[in-house]
């Protein structure tokens, strides 16, 4: 068998992409459904308001999903369902929410492995700064203890944050997602205390939860010089530090790259930080869970405030989302992983694609060539990558719905599920069963 039987098996999913009842059932707002209600921030004024009304339709879904013989599922908690303000009162409908999905997936033998961020921040902590405060840490790893002791005695797969440089980055330094805040100071800030945010909450499930299964996601985007010129290669080498390293090295070393560092010294991006507190990052994980989605070829650019830019190889194929399909991409990134990180085992926890589709569709099956094409390439530099001696133990498939695609709204569907988000009818993709098929299997 080209996988053992052993591997984990999932779909993906996140609370505010997915759930609805946004605002509805004692749940706080949050940066997104701010966010999505200003004008202009998201296509076409989409909000997540109702999003697949996973909030009601949870069994359904569990259901499906266990008719693909799934065996785990990752979804994200919302901070701001548990506790609306971020800190302080417990909303007890959403602690109950949760906790019937928990039973639910346990029910229908599937394992739940829990994201505690997936990118809504209440927007009561925005209001006090959000990821830029210093006190973030410590609210997140409060949250973390609250959820650890709710959902520890039935969840043992814990996964801190997800893909932090998209907090930081996309949150703060160029303003394409919530909060949509542009200042790129203000997001190394944020990017720091995401940092100490992962480590208080690792020490905060180590202690709540004694057999926790526990590490972080992070978006691994490699970064190819686009030539070989030597200014094309130093600036491929410091936009993968920026990407990658600025983000492993806390988890892995408990320190910032120096060269990075040093880069982004002598711009004062790092002033008033104290660098060294980053080493509460390196808690011992017992994985990391990496979402692989895309890579970047790089060219130098004086003019540019970056001093470069990322392009797409000439006749690249790409998905709706204008991302390369570069399968081999993946295996190099599991590869980097474990030669310079050495994490003890690897989870893909997302990877997949949105093609255009219609939004009604008639028939019990959605043909998906593409994304069948898809998956097949990215599992198989998956399996060349574990021949080579990479732990990866598990692959998650995103999404298993389609859903809010933040920014994008609902008009880019990465689901094997397809979501008519008038009727909210779900129909299985041809992926979805080709899926199934390698669950079953073990082949592609
Ligand atoms: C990832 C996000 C996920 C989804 C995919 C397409 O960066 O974690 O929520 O939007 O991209």
């Amino acid at each position: 068998m080209t996988f053992p039987k052993d591997f984990v098996w999932g779909t993906a999913t996140a609370s505010y992409q997915i759930e609805g009842a946004a605002v509805q059932e004692g749940r706080g707002e949050c940066i997104w459904t701010r966010f999505s209600h200003t004008p202009d921030k998201v296509k076409h004024g989409h909000t997540g308001d109702v999003a697949c009304d996973h909030y009601h339709r949870y069994p359904e879904d569990v259901a499906l999903m266990q008719s693909l013989g799934v065996g785990a599922y990752r979804f994200s908690i919302s901070w701001a369902r548990l506790i609306p303000n971020g800190t302080g009162a417990v909303n007890q409908a959403g602690i109950d929410f949760y906790s019937r999905l928990i039973d639910k997936l346990l029910e229908a033998g599937i394992t739940p492995f829990v994201t505690l961020y997936h990118w809504d921040l209440p927007q009561a902590l925005e209001d006090q700064g959000g990821w830029t405060n210093a006190a973030l840490p410590n609210w997140f790893a409060d949250y973390t203890a609250l959820a650890a002791k709710q959902y520890g005695d039935r969840v043992k797969h814990w996964i801190t944050l997800n893909e932090p440089w998209c907090t930081a980055f996309l949150g703060y330094m160029y303003g394409v997602h919530a909060p949509g805040v542009q200042d790129r100071k203000a997001a190394f800030r944020a990017a720091h205390h995401t940092h100490l945010a992962h480590g208080r909450a690792m020490q905060a499930l180590r202690a709540e939860v004694p057999n926790a299964i526990a590490g972080t996601t992070l978006n691994v985007v490699p970064h190819e010089p686009a030539t070989d010129d030597p200014r094309d290669v130093q600036m491929a080498h410091i936009a993968d530090g920026l990407q990658n390293r600025w983000f492993l090295d806390p988890v892995f070393k408990g320190c910032y790259p120096a060269d990075i560092a040093a880069h982004l010294t002598s711009r004062g991006l790092l002033d008033g930080l104290d660098l060294d507190a980053v080493s509460i990052a390196a808690q011992p994980a017992d994985f990391v869970g990496i979402n692989y989605y895309m890579r970047w070829l790089i060219r130098h650019d004086p003019n540019n405030p970056e001093n470069y830019f990322t392009e797409l190889p000439a006749n690249a194929q790409v998905t709706h989302m204008g991302w390369e399909v570069y399968p081999q991409g993946l295996r190099d990134a599991l590869l980097r992983l474990h030669r310079d990180y050495a994490p003890p085992a690897i989870y893909v926890t997302e990877n997949g694609a949105a093609y255009p589709e219609p939004e009604q569709v008639t028939g019990d099956v959605l043909e998906d060539p593409e994304r069948v094409a898809f998956l097949k390439g990215y599992l198989s530099a998956a399996a060349e990558a574990m021949a080579q001696g990479v732990p990866l133990k598990g692959f998650f498939v995103w999404s298993f719905l389609d859903n809010f695609e933040w920014a994008e709204g609902y008009t880019k569907r990465f689901g094997i599920v397809h979501v008519d988000f008038a009727t909210q009818k779900r129909t299985l993709k041809r992926s979805a069963l080709y899926l199934k098929q390698i669950i079953e299997t073990g082949e592609l």
